[in-house]
């Protein structure tokens, strides 16, 4: 059977779940309980498509425009579900032992959208209800978000507009690498907690390298690309683990890591689950990580495509809409971008010459 989200009352406090030491952000990841019954999620019907441009070409007017919407997000009382600290909560309430498998029968059965297959399904539904969300705080129906171009050499830094402003600025964020951030530092697409010290022309080649392993070599079939299967009744850290997915194993952790502060006991925020979603670095990195899975996709090559197993097509979340209802979405409904209304800017894909 798939996995299933429960019933929003259901979810655990902290204290009774996975706990993180030493936290630094709020370990209540719980969304406020408007209501317990969600409601069937509906296809939009936006007439314009929200295209979403690569945070290093972005215009001045656009990152204005990013700008606002995310400090409209942080003026929010905390207990809205459109606030900074619910949309972050989010992710904490998926990975950290917020719900269980109850819906399907496991109360003993954690749920954890990493690890597996429902990674790139799930983070893709969390930042469509986030675009929209945002999207509707500015009153602008076309807003997109930017993503990190990480895969081209021209995007291989942190995106300026992150740091530009130091605290004033709304996506500024206090728990990053202070000898990450600057524009000169290439980033490092296999970074495991040290720095390479590559020079930067080296280290932009490693970096090609590595996505054409995650995209092409070591990415053949949907498994190895998507995760492995997790099921109902499945434990996410007993023996049964499943495979992680080349990209979410790669430059995805690696990106998060490289991004967190390792002077923070849980190398906030980037660096954990729990408080990764209160860097707004996290969900213009995701944006990313979502292009991903299109461009793996459009390549065309032959075992592209998205797992048909039923347990994947059925799987389900429950996440608040930019109308404040509660909705269950489903793996399935996520699959052509077409239907959700967004895409993204093209950008070259140079690291496909990058065979070794
Ligand atoms: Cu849910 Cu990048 O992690």
């Amino acid at each position: 059977a798939p996995i299933t989200t429960p019933d929003i009352s259901t979810c655990i406090p902290s204290e009774q779940g996975f706990n993180v030491q030493d936290s630094v952000r709020s370990n209540q990841c719980c969304p406020p309980m408007m209501t317990t019954t969600p409601k069937d999620f509906v296809f939009p019907k936006d007439n314009a498509i929200r295209v979403r441009p690569a945070a290093h070409r972005a215009t001045p007017e656009y990152v204005a425009k990013y700008k606002a919407a995310i400090q409209a997000m942080r003026d929010l009382p905390d207990e809205h579900p459109h606030s900074f600290v619910q949309q972050a909560k989010i992710h904490c309430a998926y990975c950290n032992g917020g719900y269980t498998q109850v819906a399907s029968g496991y109360a003993d059965k954690q749920l954890q959208i990493h690890n597996s297959w429902l990674f790139f399904p799930f983070h893709r539904w969390y930042l469509y209800f986030y675009e929209r969300i945002l999207g509707k705080l500015i009153d602008d129906p076309t807003f997109a978000l930017p993503y990190w171009n990480w895969d081209n050499p021209a995007g291989m830094s942190f995106p300026a507009f992150f740091e530009t402003d130091g605290k004033r600025n709304p996506v500024f964020d206090a728990f990053r690498n202070v000898n990450h951030v600057s524009p000169e530092v290439v980033v490092d697409l296999d970074y495991n907690g040290s720095d390479s010290g590559a020079p930067c022309l080296q280290q932009i080649s490693t970096n090609l390298a590595a996505m054409y392993k995650q995209m092409v070599s070591n990415a053949t079939d949907p498994l190895s690309f998507f995760g492995g299967e997790f099921r109902a009744g499945d434990d996410p850290f007993g023996n049964s683990d499943p495979s992680v997915g080349s990209i979410e194993a790669g430059c995805h952790t690696a990106m998060h890591r490289w991004t967190g502060n390792p002077r923070m006991p849980n190398n906030e925020d980037m660096g954990n689950f729990y408080s990764a979603g209160y860097d707004p670095a996290f969900y213009v990195h995701h944006a990313n990580v979502d292009r991903m899975w299109k461009v793996w996709k459009d390549l065309g090559i032959k075992g592209h495509n998205e797992p048909t197993d039923p347990d994947w097509l059925n799987a389900s979340y429950v996440f608040y809409d930019e109308n404040e209802e509660l909705v269950r979405v489903y793996n399935k409904d996520c699959v052509q971008i077409e239907n959700l209304k967004y895409d993204f800017e093209l950008s070259p894909l140079p690291w496909l010459k990058n065979r070794p």
